[in-house]
């Protein structure tokens, strides 16, 4: 398996307490790199996970989407700095001045702005290249964005945007409540600079060999 296919793949830790979560940064060190921790955990857990994922190895994708007033967010992106998370999300709607305080935090992670929530149906292709635009002119390092927006964002803002998808779904896994979803060799094809998967390897039987077949299809 090609290593750059493992620096590209992400895992969501959307798990309530500290022994679930650690038992699958466990169970998923071995194939995984970057483990995302999002509100549910974070607000349960707090710091004490990041240094739990930084002791083993691995990097963190902190993922609580910070959408406040432009001094808030940058003291916001410090403290996690000070947490050496590897990368962080923002609100794109949070506005240029808001993008802006963010992406000029001295010794901030990469930052990625929050364009549509993919759980938003409909036509909203517009909007995410707009929001992509603001972020790349604040200076931030890239977006989140579903599958479906993948290939135009890559053909206007270039090979160095960073994108990070969620909405991923292997051919022998649920929906759930993703809407715009794609597999994962249809999103690297399209351009995805990462890929975050949470329940189709969460919810597996085998969490360490889904990762495998999810980095297989990445790799394919
Ligand atoms: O659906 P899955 O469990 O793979 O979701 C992984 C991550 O993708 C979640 O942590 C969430 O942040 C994001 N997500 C999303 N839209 C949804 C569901 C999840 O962006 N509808």
């Amino acid at each position: 398996m090609p290593r750059c296919m493992k620096s590209k793949l992400i895992v969501a830790l959307d798990v309530d307490t500290f022994a679930e979560a650690a038992a699958l940064v466990n169970d998923l060190s071995p194939v995984v790199e970057i483990f995302k921790v999002g509100s549910q955990l974070f607000t349960r857990v707090g710091p004490r996970m990041l240094d739990h994922i930084h002791q083993t190895g691995r990097q963190v994708f902190l993922d609580l989407k910070f959408h406040d007033i432009p001094n808030t967010v940058a003291k916001a992106v410090a403290a996690a700095a000070a947490h050496k998370v590897f990368m962080l999300t923002v609100h794109a709607s949070g506005g240029a001045e808001m993008l802006q305080a963010a992406a000029q935090v001295t010794g901030r992670p990469m930052i990625v702005g929050v364009t549509v929530l993919t759980s938003v149906a409909g036509d909203v292709q517009a909007e995410v290249l707009s929001r992509a635009r603001l972020c790349q002119t604040a200076g931030l390092d890239g977006v989140v964005a579903s599958p479906q927006e993948l290939p135009a964002l890559r053909q206007k803002y270039g090979e160095q945007f960073v994108i990070v998808t969620p909405g991923i779904r292997p051919a022998w896994a649920a929906t759930g409540d993703q809407k715009r979803i794609m597999t994962p060799a249809e999103a690297i094809a399209a351009g995805a600079t990462y890929l975050v998967v949470g329940r189709p390897i969460l919810a597996a039987a085998d969490r360490k060999e889904a990762a495998e077949r999810v980095l297989a299809e990445m790799g394919s």
